[in-house]
């Protein structure tokens, strides 16, 4: 039986000739539908009466969530781009249309594609020439690691409730890392209220984030894009800021979040993300996949990064939050392996020698070793706070400041600074 197929081609010249000769010729393929546009695809993809869809990336309102619902109707996409327009082929693989061909492709060509599409056929190689290789030279640093796909690593930096500090690692780590030369950005994506911005002392009125979310589902985000939207804080380091009001969460929709972190990985060495603590998922909403989650950018960012930390406090209360959130983030990420950084460590909560019992309590309740201790120093802190600078600005002697950087040069793949002498200003 022929495969059956909707098309919403509108808007350009080679659409009934298209239309015609997929018909025509014995390829294999009816189109049962010409679509006018996004509205009348969806509805059409609901009967149940195509297997595949047939769509130009000019096609207005086309977004991710259009080609989610396609795809969750049991309706494969296949998209259309005019010749050479590698722009509008990116934008397509955006939005989750792997399967891109110029509207030229022979009929032969454009029908094995849906035929392919809807047998699931691997995708080998672009049809379209890699749109990177039009991307304009604005300045950037040559792409960050090896492959178009980009090398650069993502650590989320992530804890549980009760503000141990995850703020305070995600930017001393990324402005050490950045110290070290090594190309940084930090995305500030905590839902229930960023305030990077605030700590850093920039001035931002629109949150980044926000903005780079909308680029993504639109489309329209690539790696020059998000660099624009990044404060450019040093010379190796970027910062995308987060939503000052924590009503905003619905911004940052998972599928956009992800693909920031896709672009991210192309714009720096290393990128770090300030996450919220939550992953709890709301059991009334969650069973519409529609629905947006306010978790669901926190849960997308950890199952996207190479390393998550998670960043504990130093006392008891802290402790039992850490085994509880380490076990919800078995839970919800069981592939997830977390690596435990200790943050304000100080004699006095804890009895005896802090790190030996504060390790011993944490190894036994959740099997996990602590990677870093980061002692309590709330002169340095509060320095920092009170300035908007960073802890290598206004206490580049404290052991909290120190520690950060021994930790950044492991994520960041460097090596060690060794005492004093790898101090770099800015
Ligand atoms: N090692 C430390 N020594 C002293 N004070 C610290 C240390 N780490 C963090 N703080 C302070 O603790 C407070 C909370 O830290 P931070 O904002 O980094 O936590 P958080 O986990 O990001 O919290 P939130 O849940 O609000 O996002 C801040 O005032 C910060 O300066
Ligand atoms: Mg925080």
């Amino acid at each position: 039986m022929a495969l059956q197929v909707f098309t919403a081609v509108t808007g350009a010249a080679w659409e009934s000739e298209l239309v015609g000769a997929l018909d025509r010729e014995d390829h294999g393929v009816t189109v049962v539908r010409r679509c006018v546009d996004v509205a009348e695809l969806l509805a059409a993809a609901t009967t149940g009466t195509g297997q595949a869809a047939l769509l130009s990336a000019e096609l207005r309102r086309l977004d991710g969530s259009a080609v989610a619902r396609l795809h969750a109707a049991g309706v494969a996409v296949v998209g259309l781009v005019e010749p050479g327009d590698t722009r509008a082929a990116d934008r397509l693989r955006q939005l989750g249309v792997v399967r891109v061909l110029p509207a030229d492709a022979e009929p032969e060509a454009i029908a094995r594609a849906l035929r392919e599409a809807v047998t699931g056929v691997p995708v080998a190689g672009h049809d379209v020439a890699d749109p990177r290789a039009a991307l304009p030279a604005l300045g950037l640093p040559p792409e960050a690691g090896a492959g178009p796909a980009g090398g650069g690593r993502v650590v989320a930096v992530w804890g549980p409730t009760g503000a141990p500090g995850r703020t305070t690692v995600a930017v001393g780590l990324a402005d050490e890392a950045a110290r070290l030369d090594v190309p940084t950005l930090l995305v500030d994506a905590d839902v229930y209220g960023g305030v990077v911005a605030q700590v850093l002392g920039l001035l931002d009125e629109s949150p980044g984030v926000a903005a780079a979310a909308r680029q993504a589902a639109a489309g329209t985000l690539d790696r020059a894009a998000l660099a624009r939207l990044a404060w450019s804080v040093s010379p190796q380091l970027r910062v995308l800021t987060g939503l000052a009001r924590a009503d905003r969460w619905p911004e940052l929709r998972p599928r956009a979040v992800g693909v920031v972190l896709e672009e991210a990985r192309r714009l720096a060495a290393l990128t770090v993300v300030d996450c919220a603590f939550s992953l709890e998922e709301d059991e009334e909403l969650s069973f519409d996949t529609a629905a947006p989650r306010r978790n669901g950018a926190t849960l997308t960012v950890l199952e996207s990064a190479d390393e998550v930390l998670c960043v504990s406090g130093a006392d008891p209360v802290a402790l039992q939050r850490t085994v509880r959130a380490l076990a919800e983030l078995r839970d919800a990420l069981p592939e997830v392996e977390p690596i435990v950084v200790v943050n304000q460590v100080r004699r006095g909560p804890v009895p005896g020698d802090a790190r030996q019992e504060i390790a011993t309590a944490l190894g036994r309740f959740t099997g996990r070793e602590v990677r870093a201790f980061l002692p309590a120093d709330r002169k340095a802190t509060d320095a920092a706070l009170a300035t908007g600078r960073t802890l290598a600005e206004v206490a580049p002697h404290s052991a909290l400041r120190t520690g950060l950087r021994a930790l950044a040069a492991e994520l960041g793949g460097v090596p060690a600074p060794a005492g004093r002498r790898a101090r770099r200003g800015r």
